[in-house]
């Protein structure tokens, strides 16, 4: 049997043994990060349509959690401007923020729970074919609900099958490549460590959990289908969002399409 007992460590009751002394920053009184990425090196934002304008087709939290599945193939046909306003609002929207209390900064609250409301994460989207939009790599802005378009990648598809496949799979990838449009959520661990030290990043795991969870049950909600990913290629799909692989990195990805009749 293999012995991986050394990596379960910070899982397991005395990892925090005093003797450790983890201080985090936010006890040393250090400034916390903020709650999006600052971006100057956008070409364009574009504003997303209010969601509570939206006409769902299943409105039944019951029936949308009795019907969920993981849903890998999807037709030629785009996904509306509204239809990722909702997906977008559900994984990672702002309904509050609670003001600096503590020092614990500013706090949103979102449709996702997360651990000290860290919301550690950031939204990616690959867009292949998303009505009114032009394909390329976009972030979404959670603070004002719209998206930026960040670049053009020549070749998306072939670039998404490899992020995911590598050189053996891009059989067995094919599907992501074509999707109309790819989540890819990276984590800034920083946000939680600032609290959290280490036990942060046993916290962002289970919080993007909660996040592609709503991602599933909004594409229910909506008529639509997505398949969680974990079995990325880590460097390749942290490259072709520009990330640097240390302070920031992608934990989680899931195409959405159109589902077939
Ligand atoms: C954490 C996680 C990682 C997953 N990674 C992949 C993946 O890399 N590729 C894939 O095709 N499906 C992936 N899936 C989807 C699972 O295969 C799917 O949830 C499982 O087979 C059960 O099917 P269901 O979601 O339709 O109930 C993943 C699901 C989860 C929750």
């Amino acid at each position: 049997m293999n012995n991986f007992s050394d990596n379960r460590d910070f899982m397991k009751s005395g990892f925090d043994l005093p003797e450790r002394e983890f201080v985090s920053d936010q006890e040393k009184g250090i400034a916390p990060p903020p709650i999006e990425k600052d971006i100057d090196d956008f070409i364009d934002i574009i504003e997303l349509p209010k969601v509570e304008e939206t006409d769902l087709k299943n409105k039944n939290l019951f029936s949308c959690l009795c019907a969920r599945r993981s849903r890998r193939k999807y037709t030629d046909n785009a996904i509306s401007l509204m239809e990722l306003s909702v997906l977008l609002w559900a994984t990672q929207g702002v309904q509050k923020i609670i003001p600096a209390y503590k020092k614990t900064g500013h706090i949103s609250l979102r449709p996702v729970p997360s651990a000290g409301g860290r919301q550690c994460f950031e939204t990616y989207l690959a867009i292949n074919n998303v009505a009114g939009l032009k394909a390329g790599i976009y972030l979404y802005r959670p603070l004002k609900h719209e998206v930026a378009f960040l670049y053009m990648v020549e070749d998306l598809p072939a670039k998404l099958i490899y992020a995911y496949g590598g050189e053996d799979y891009q059989a067995e990838a094919r599907w992501l490549g074509h999707a109309p449009v790819v989540f890819l959520w990276s984590c800034v661990p920083y946000r939680g460590e600032w609290r959290y030290h280490m036990e942060a990043h046993r916290l962002m795991l289970l919080d993007i959990g909660h996040v592609c969870q709503n991602l599933y049950l909004a594409c229910e909600a909506l008529g639509l289908g997505t398949c969680a990913i974990a079995a990325y290629v880590q460097k390749a799909t942290d490259e072709l969002l520009h990330l640097d692989g240390e302070n920031e990195y992608v934990v989680y990805i899931s195409g959405v399409g159109r589902l077939p009749e």
